[in-house]
């Protein structure tokens, strides 16, 4: 069962996602000792059961407080060195940020843009890494700005026929969406707790390879960071009592949890509700005349962006359906004035995808009624 929040409102925006009350209880439990025995068997169990998530056996995970732009930089910054060329293979707004990202390190940068709605497509990456110098180039597994899920497998295969390093960002499909890192060759994945994982946000998330580890350690210049820097986490990762900088202790208990209820429901049954759900909840939007502002070929499980019907204003229909109990995001750049975000990922079930189609029908019927009356302005 989900925990409610906002006076008890359905949060369907992509991210944070509602949480299962037992994460939220293991959340609220007394913090421990960082350094203590107890944390260290949680941090143990929830970093086997994410190595196993990511398909990466024979590889290091990284769990630490931040977020999912902290991954991206300890990716970039890692990975990538200062004067080193970076592609950026970017879907929209989220793709875009490891262009500053890596800027700011002294990285040279490129971008490879698709068009928002659509992806990047193993053509177009090969032709610009051909002609490139790259060493590592950005991908973006599910873009939540557009809602589009990169043909990743291919993607990962063209940059290694090039020799290319892979950062995946998997913020909103890592728990949702399979991203086996040995099967798909992935070399770094990174991602957050707060999306299709149902942990509250605050904590940063990486899996990098065998691979990218040993490539990791031929660098020729130092790690332009401290608390990004993995080799200062990779002590503490592999015991949890040696310090380097104190564990969310709290958001461990969350995440140990979080793993463990997926576990129990089995990665393929997760990855299987999460196409239905979507299949589910795009189907009922349909009828009620709101469509995908995605490539058909590119639709996510984790999220939708849909184009609102043409005569409504995406921002009051958002607060209208705040007052029917659900919360949606607002699209972002040339889709924020005629699309609304829906998530629908991490532990939601159809309850929660027929309680959103319920409150949007009937914020529908009230933002028509308004728009009718006299003075309103679109
Ligand atoms: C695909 C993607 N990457 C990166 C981020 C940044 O994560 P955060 O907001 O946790 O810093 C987000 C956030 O929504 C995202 O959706």
């Amino acid at each position: 069962m989900l925990a409610r929040s906002e006076k008890d409102k359905l949060l369907m925006i992509p991210g944070p996602t509602p949480v299962h009350w037992e994460i939220l209880q293991a959340l609220g439990e007394p913090p421990i000792s960082h350094t203590g025995p107890e944390i260290a068997a949680i941090m143990r169990r929830a970093l086997q059961l994410l190595h196993e998530l990511m398909d990466n056996a024979d590889g290091h995970v990284f769990v630490f407080a931040g977020s999912g732009t902290l991954a991206q930089e300890a990716a970039v910054v890692n990975f990538v060195e200062p004067g080193q060329r970076l592609l950026v293979a970017s879907n929209g707004y989220f793709g875009d940020r490891f262009v500053p990202i890596a800027r700011a390190h002294g990285i040279d940068v490129e971008v490879l843009a698709a068009r928002w709605g659509t992806s990047v497509t193993p053509d177009e990456l090969a032709r610009v890494l051909d002609r490139g110098r790259f060493v590592a180039v950005t991908l973006t597994h599910v873009e939540t700005s557009t809602g589009v899920m990169a043909p990743l497998e291919e993607l990962v295969t063209v940059a290694h026929e090039c020799d290319v390093l892979c950062i995946v960002d998997g913020v909103c499909a890592l728990g949702g969406i399979p991203e086996p890192m040995k099967r798909s060759s992935i070399d770094v994945l990174l991602s957050g707790a707060q999306k299709a994982l149902g942990v509250p946000p605050g904590l940063s998330i990486l899996g990098v390879s065998h691979q990218a580890w040993e490539r990791r350690e031929r660098r020729s210049t130092p790690v332009n960071a401290y608390y990004a820097d993995l080799s200062n986490w990779l002590p503490s990762m592999q015991d949890p009592q040696r310090y380097f900088s104190t564990h969310a202790v709290n958001l461990m208990y969350a995440l140990r949890t979080a793993l463990e209820i997926i576990v129990v429901e089995g990665f393929e049954a997760r990855y299987a509700r999460h196409r239905q759900l979507a299949e589910q909840f795009r189907a009922g939007m349909a009828e009620l005349g709101f469509e995908p502002v995605t490539d058909p070929q590119y639709l996510a499980p984790t999220l939708s962006v849909l184009r609102v019907p043409h005569e409504l204003n995406p921002h009051d229909l958002r607060q209208e359906l705040a007052r029917q109990g659900v919360i949606a995001a607002a699209a972002l750049g040339e889709f924020a004035d005629t699309a609304l975000r829906f998530g629908h990922m991490g532990n939601i079930s159809a309850a929660e995808i027929a309680q959103t189609l319920a409150a949007t029908k009937s914020a529908l019927a009230h933002t028509r009624t308004g728009a009718e009356a006299p003075g309103h302005s679109r």
